[in-house]
């Protein structure tokens, strides 16, 4: 939720390996959608190894405000009772989406060909995202909406009464807005077109398949095209949610430069829209290997097995593959400031409008510990300072985003001196046991008093 509490300052501080095994939470992005699928099926749906992340739980309770009923069990299965397509009621309140750029724009788009209106709002971080990625092919559906300046939250959205159908080019790499359409198709007549020019996460098609709908997906020329039939009878499922690849990152790449380790992580979806950072960690001659390769609920999965790196290098990560790393750039530069050369990663502007501008904050906080690195428009350069001979020693600001709060502590991990991060407390929007899991391995991660 957007009213924050007291900073949190932590600090991370090299000490003997880690090993063991590391048990990270649920998707966030199958969290979200599982949330909402379920609240526009018809009947029960139940979720077991939901992320229990703040995002996650601000996305339950806006489909609560949307008309479904979202319930936990003691055992931590969750049962949504939906109100099918086209059943949302209109919010008696505010939709206070907190952090989450995704619970936000799909539920923009779920809403949005319904005639009810809601407005949106979020944190500061949140609140200073573009919304007009989202609000444009959103109005093509016949919704309204009325925000501050560029576009920002809050924001109100009044849902079609007569939706049409859209066919939508989506300009920007963003599953975020290809599933906002796809949402919002759900209640038009007719079919929603959507196209993609580099595939990006494919959960929500893959769901809403799961769930009943009509979905078809084909290669053509301008990249993927995802066809849509509006109106379907979406069927209540049994969700199993994988656990987080994206939050895998943070023990997997810990391991990788912190000296001795050997670190399991159990049960990692390897859906190849996801994956991308594994490959370009094997790549720079990491010690990471798949083991128990296996497919679970049509997805690879296997254990991500981590070890002690200290001969890794820098390369170019291929551009193309940037969709499927998207979340995990922070921490690819922090295995970069140990590897040796120059680590170039292009094609990343998006890096920018994420819960912070990330190549800015991890550029401030790698430089201040000693790092050199180069950044423009969409691109950056971390020169590698070999393993072990990262220096540290400096506050890094965590901007309100999870994700760069988690990477400043990992690289305390392995820096000559300790680096502290001025507030943890976003960790909690994604990964809420980060601190005891590390810890677990043997890692020396604390909250550091005022
Ligand atoms: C997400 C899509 C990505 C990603 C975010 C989760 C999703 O955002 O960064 O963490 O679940 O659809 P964009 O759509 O902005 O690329």
């Amino acid at each position: 939720m957007s009213g924050h509490a007291a900073p949190v300052p932590m600090i991370s501080t090299a000490q003997g390996p880690l090993t063991g095994l590391a048990h990270v939470p649920g998707d966030k992005s199958i969290s979200h959608r599982a949330l909402i699928l379920g609240a526009l099926s018809v009947g029960e749906t139940r979720i077991t190894g939901l992320l229990e992340g703040e995002d996650v739980l601000d996305t339950g309770r806006a489909m609560r405000a949307f008309g479904a009923e979202v319930a936990r069990d003691e055992d931590g299965t969750w049962h949504v009772h939906g109100v099918g397509v086209g059943g949302f009621a209109e919010p008696g309140g505010v939709i206070d989406c907190g952090n989450s750029g995704t619970g936000v724009r799909l539920i923009m788009g779920a809403m949005a060909t319904s005639p009810i209106t809601a407005t949106f709002t979020g944190d500061a971080s949140l609140n200073a995202r573009p919304m007009a990625r989202v609000t444009d092919p959103l109005a093509q559906f016949g919704a309204c909406t009325y925000g501050r300046a560029g576009g920002r939250l809050p924001m109100t959205v009044v849902g079609a009464a007569d939706p049409v159908p859209v066919r939508y080019t989506v300009p920007v790499p963003s599953a975020q807005v290809k599933s906002a359409v796809l949402l919002a198709g759900l209640n038009a007549p007719g079919e929603t077109v959507v196209i993609e020019a580099a595939a990006t996460r494919d959960h929500t098609e893959r769901m809403l398949a799961g769930f009943g709908a009509e979905i078809a997906v084909r290669d053509v020329a301008e990249g993927r095209e995802i066809t849509l039939t509006g109106r379907p009878e979406l069927r209540p499922q049994d969700i199993v949610v994988p656990r987080d690849p994206s939050s895998a990152a943070f023990p997997v790449c810990a391991a990788l430069i912190v000296p001795g380790s050997d670190v399991l992580v159990p049960n990692i979806g390897l859906n190849p829209t996801r994956a991308g950072l594994f490959y370009t960690l094997q790549d720079m001659g990491a010690d990471l290997t798949f083991e128990n390769m296996r497919e679970e609920g049509g997805e690879p999965v296997a254990d991500l097995r981590a070890k002690y790196s200290p001969d890794m290098h820098g390369i170019e990560v291929p551009p193309e593959r940037a969709a499927s790393m998207i979340d995990e750039y922070p921490v690819l530069s922090v295995v970069a400031a140990n590897a040796t050369g120059a680590t170039v990663m292009r094609g990343v502007a998006e890096l920018r409008v994420k819960e912070s501008d990330r190549i800015a904050a991890m550029a401030t906080g790698l430089r201040a510990a000693g790092v050199e690195v180069e950044d423009g428009p969409d691109w950056w350069i971390v020169h590698g300072c070999g393993a072990g001979n990262v220096p540290g020693g400096a506050q890094a600001a965590s901007h309100l985003d999870h994700r760069i709060a988690m990477s400043f502590l990992v690289m305390g991990l392995a820096s000559e001196r300790p680096m502290r991060v001025d507030d943890g407390a976003p960790i909690a929007t994604s990964f809420p046991v980060f601190e005891p899991l590390m810890t677990g391995l043997g890692a020396d991660i604390r909250r550091s008093g005022a």
